[in-house]
């Protein structure tokens, strides 16, 4: 505990990261899919023999260039720079230890933002002002910085899921960056790099489909459907290629991990049912939707494909990222950084120490007085809670303690602490939660704070009954 606890009541600090990251990751990846889409559209309408339909393209392409700029530019950026923000406050462990491996990872990773940001300008502001092919160069620069920034912040994410054997071996001895090629190209990297480089496709061509959406069908049918149907065709490499990469990536998880997923699907009919699974099913439920509407809206019928049709499309893209990267998250519990890290900032190896001079022991954000009395604005009791629990759980809204240990007496209370610090292999909780580290007293310390809100000591006198007043 060398940090302070961020306290987001009811949401719990985990879901102010997975909101903005939800909602970066629609537009990110469209800015490296749409990076794409743009110049071979041009390119495309550059070759293009019919002369009116090809400067119809053009026309078009200009107005999806300023959505695009305005998306990606605006509020991509200002998402991204909240993901580091909320990834600080929410699991600083942990961030300190991703900085301290991949910090010239990040930097380079930086410098492709500048490139993108810049020629993404460029390329708006400069339609048919300079030479057409100088112009479609700088939408190719545009899409090679913006396909760097995916394969340098997928080396980030996976690496946190699947460090690989040659980190863990040398992690905490000071040496970790050392093996930093070995953490960035980790066992998850390349068939995670696949799988989004698709999502990123799959997402120019629904965002396409939502610009060119709203072309006049009865003005402008041969430019309508052109446009609508190679928008669609950006959705197809994915969708064929989705579940072998998928496949492909789980079979790289390890095994541990994995159980998370089978766990559920072995066990559909007994009623035990993982989240992760339920995921699985949302994802391949909206991507068929998705490809039900692509094909018969708006392949079949471009011309009327409207407005809402695109949203949607956008909807379900959204619902379908959103389960991906929660499902992501889930197979990574109980960790932050896979076997070295938990989800609340202890490491794997310092639970020894923990257990014998006690969780607070080394924390400057709970003062103990000599004579042992705490004396900072919360007990001990809850600042183990915070600690420990508070990344997972919140005390009345998401993942409630007070929910789940309802029912439950100060003996079952203090069993149940008890079972999750001795964290015995078949343990049913083993599986998703990290051990309760601490000495016996931290333990009690937890229980008597957590009593205190299950069971609420009864009012010592009854409330006198209040009689009506005229
Ligand atoms: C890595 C995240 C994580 C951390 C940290 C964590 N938990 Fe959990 N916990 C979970 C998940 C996931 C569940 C399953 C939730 C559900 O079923 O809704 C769970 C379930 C529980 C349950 C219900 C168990 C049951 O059988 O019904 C209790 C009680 C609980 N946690 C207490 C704690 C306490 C106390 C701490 C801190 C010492 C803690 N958890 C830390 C993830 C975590």
């Amino acid at each position: 505990m060398n940090y302070p606890f961020w306290d987001i009541p009811h949401l719990g600090s985990g879901w102010v990261i997975g909101l903005i990251a939800i909602y970066h990751v629609m537009i990110s990846q469209f800015a490296v899919g749409g990076g794409l889409y743009l110049p071979m559209a041009e390119r495309k309408a550059m070759r293009m023999k019919d002369r009116a339909i090809a400067d119809a393209w053009m026309a078009q392409l200009v107005r999806h260039s300023k959505f695009f700029l305005i998306l990606t530019g605006v509020f991509g950026t200002v998402s991204g720079v909240g993901i580091w923000f909320a990834i600080g406050l929410t699991h600083p462990e942990a961030t300190s230890t991703l900085i301290h491996n991949f910090v010239f990872g990040w930097a380079i990773e930086w410098v492709f933002f500048i490139i993108e940001l810049t020629t993404v300008a460029v390329y708006y502001y400069t339609w048919n002002r300079i030479d057409p092919r100088l112009h479609l160069t700088v939408g190719w620069v545009y899409a090679g910085a913006s396909a760097a920034t995916l394969i340098i912040i997928n080396g980030i994410l996976t690496f946190m899921l699947t460090p690989g054997d040659t980190w863990i071996a040398v992690a905490g001895t000071g040496h970790e960056a050392s093996k930093f090629w070995n953490a960035f190209f980790n066992p998850t990297y390349w068939p995670s790099l696949l799988l989004r480089i698709g999502v990123c496709t799959s997402l120019a061509g629904i965002w396409a489909l939502i610009t060119s959406s709203r072309i006049d069908g009865d003005q402008q049918p041969a430019l309508k459907t052109s446009m609508v149907r190679w928008s669609v065709k950006w959705l197809v490499p994915s969708f064929v290629a989705t579940p072998f990469l998928l496949a492909w990536y789980l079979f790289m998880v390890p095994e541990t991990q994995r159980t998370l997923l089978t766990l559920g699907i072995d066990t559909i009919a007994g009623g035990t049912f993982s989240t992760v699974t339920r995921i699985a099913l949302i994802i391949v439920i909206t991507s068929a939707t998705i490809v039900a509407v692509a094909y018969y809206l708006a392949w079949r019928n471009p011309a009327d494909f409207n407005l809402s049709h695109a949203m949607a499309v956008l909807l379900l893209a959204l619902i379908a990222t959103g389960s991906g990267e929660y499902a992501r998250e889930m197979l990574r519990k109980p960790f932050v950084i896979g076997r070295w890290m938990y989800s609340n900032g202890v490491r794997v190896p310092s639970i020894a120490r923990l257990n014998t001079e006690g969780y607070l022991a080394h924390s400057n954000w709970v003062w103990t007085a000599p004579d042992g009395a705490a004396t900072s604005s919360y007990s001990r009791g809850e600042a183990i809670f915070r600690g420990e629990c508070g990344s997972c759980h919140t005390m009345y809204g998401y993942r409630s303690l007070l929910r789940l240990m309802n029912g439950r007496d100060r003996a079952g209370i203090r069993n149940f602490v008890v079972m999750l610090h001795d964290d015995k292999p078949d343990s049913p909780y083993h599986k998703f939660m990290p051990p309760m580290t601490g000495t016996p007293q931290d333990m009690d310390d937890l229980t008597e704070f957590l009593n205190a809100k299950v069971n609420p000591p009864a009012p010592s006198r009854p409330k006198p009954l209040l009689t009506a007043q005229r």
